[in-house]
């Protein structure tokens, strides 16, 4: 931007580009389609006690609604994929068959879960091949999800439509007085950006001096465009997912009425926080909790995120949109009151952890390194405790997503984190001069070759090389060397 800035032209330039490009669908959004529920998938157990489900990545015709009709690519169908449920306990199986001309893989955002799992870069799925990882959930209730992470094409696969949630439950969570009827009262909220051609299909929009590639200027939820939303209950739960590749989403209502937020990346929080607004970046989750009145309307918006940089108008930053009208009955079920005490949070001890490491996120590196598939940055010892700090050492937004963990945030800028950021986080926003410290604890699955990926989700940045590999060892255990990797192959390693 410096060398921009030296010349009067490019001053104009950058100013139109400020100001000019700024997105604003606030009282521009008729409602007129009904919104999608992703289907919760079948499952079936097998002999062996395992929950076993089906997903095929396809390529489809989707209609989007209000004329936007596209080639897309789904999951089970034209776009997203089905939510998938499981229990704290149970083993999954998922068949992940890939039915598109092109390779991908399916990563599970959020799960904790063996690097050979994970579905990361190295578990390429070939076309015409299928890929059965299992695993035994093992983390608390919450909202996860799934996505292609294809090394250099995740942006690609995840704008084509490839996503969709993975929820968890657990005791303690079911027996919280918190809505929690999938469609009815507890509703699913994958929240996207997109752009469409002249007839109606998708397109790739990615604005004159984005620094994050793709924004769209148009809005998806669960795959449809204008939607809304009939409520039958005093109280609904949305449990909203950024799916977008880039965009920063800052939610709240159009009368900025509060609202409880109970849960983020990694599980319901210890207490309700009430809130006006909730800002969430590519990949992170929020559940929050709404009450509405019989025959009301009201809407979902999307106030200007903060960005932290004098350009973040540049990368959606002073963007505004409607979202989805929520549309009350006449007549609306009771709900019990949000319970003033959610879930205990087993918060680790700073004093605990041995090993404090730094990322620096410029550019499209991090610590000044570009992702190496063949190259593991380090090793986390199994059985302990680690301090993350992570700097933003440039003017664009960037995040930090880990996978295998859930961590939590011990300060933000030296101070302690504001409330919706005291429960658990896989991913956390990065603008410029932000300054996170988050711990984290290594509890199983060694394994010194398949590597966990850390990355910006940004995922034009995560493309361009802004990840780094680590392993989990056993005491002593060097990193060791990832299964052969050829980009360009159609399948290489698990
Ligand atoms: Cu949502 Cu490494 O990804
Ligand atoms: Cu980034």
């Amino acid at each position: 931007m410096a060398v921009l800035l030296c010349c009067g032209g490019a001053v104009a330039v950058v100013t139109w580009a400020l100001t000019g490009n700024r997105i604003d669908t606030v009282g521009k959004v008729d409602f007129t389609n009904k919104l999608a529920i992703p289907p919760l998938a079948t499952s079936t157990v097998d002999s062996r006690g395992r929950r076993v489900f089906d997903l095929t990545a396809q390529e489809g015709i989707h209609d989007f609604g209000s004329g936007r009709v596209s080639p897309a690519w789904g999951f089970n169908g034209s776009y997203l994929g089905p939510t998938l449920r499981a229990k704290a306990g149970e083993q999954v199986v998922v068949n992940v068959k890939n039915t598109l001309g092109q390779k991908t893989t399916v990563h599970w955002h959020g799960m904790h879960l063996p690097a050979v799992m994970d579905g990361g870069p190295h578990q390429q799925v070939a076309p015409g091949a299928t890929w059965s990882p299992n695993w035994v959930i093992d983390q608390p209730a919450s909202t996860l999800w799934y996505h292609p992470h294809l090394h250099g094409e995740t942006a690609a696969h995840v704008y084509k439509g490839l996503a969709g949630m993975f929820i968890l439950d657990d005791p303690t969570a079911t027996s919280l007085a918190l809505p929690q009827a999938y469609g009815v009262d507890d509703i699913p909220l994958i929240v996207q950006d997109k752009a469409f051609g002249s007839d109606g299909e998708l397109t790739e929009r990615t604005p004159f001096l984005s620094g994050v590639g793709i924004l769209g200027d148009e809005i998806a939820v669960n795959g449809t465009h204008s939607p809304y939303l009939d409520v039958t209950t005093r109280l609904v739960r949305l449990r909203i997912l950024n799916g977008s590749n880039a965009r920063v989403f800052n939610f709240g209502f159009s009368d900025n009425r509060p609202f409880s937020l109970i849960g983020t990346d990694g599980g319901l929080l210890d207490k309700p926080a009430s809130m006006n607004r909730i800002q969430l970046a590519s990949g992170e989750r929020a559940e929050i909790v709404v009450a509405v009145t019989p025959g009301e309307r009201t809407v979902v918006r999307s106030y200007d995120p903060d960005q932290g940089s004098d350009f973040d108008a540049l990368n959606g930053g002073a963007d505004t949109f409607d979202i989805l009208e929520l549309r009350a009955a006449a007549t609306l079920s009771p709900s019990p009151d949000v319970p003033a005490a959610l879930v205990p949070i087993d918060r680790l001890n700073p004093s605990d952890a041995k090993v404090t490491r730094k990322f620096s996120l410029s550019g499209h590196s991090i610590n000044g390194k570009q992702m190496d598939m063949n190259r593991i940055d380090f090793a986390a010892q199994v059985d302990t405790t680690e301090i993350w700090e992570v700097f933003n050492n440039d003017g664009d937004p960037h995040s930090f997503h880990v996978h295998d963990v859930q961590f939590l945030i011990l300060t933000l800028n030296g101070a302690p984190p504001p409330p919706h950021l005291t429960g658990w986080k896989d991913t956390i926003f990065v603008p410029s001069d932000t300054y996170y410290r988050v711990i984290m604890r290594f509890t199983d699955y060694t394994d010194p070759n398949i590597p966990y990926m850390y990355h910006c989700h940004v995922l034009y940045h995560e493309d361009a090389g802004m990840m780094g590999q680590f392993a989990v060892v056993n005491p002593g255990q060097a990193p060791g060397t990832p299964p052969a990797y050829r980009s360009g192959t159609d399948h290489a390693g698990h």
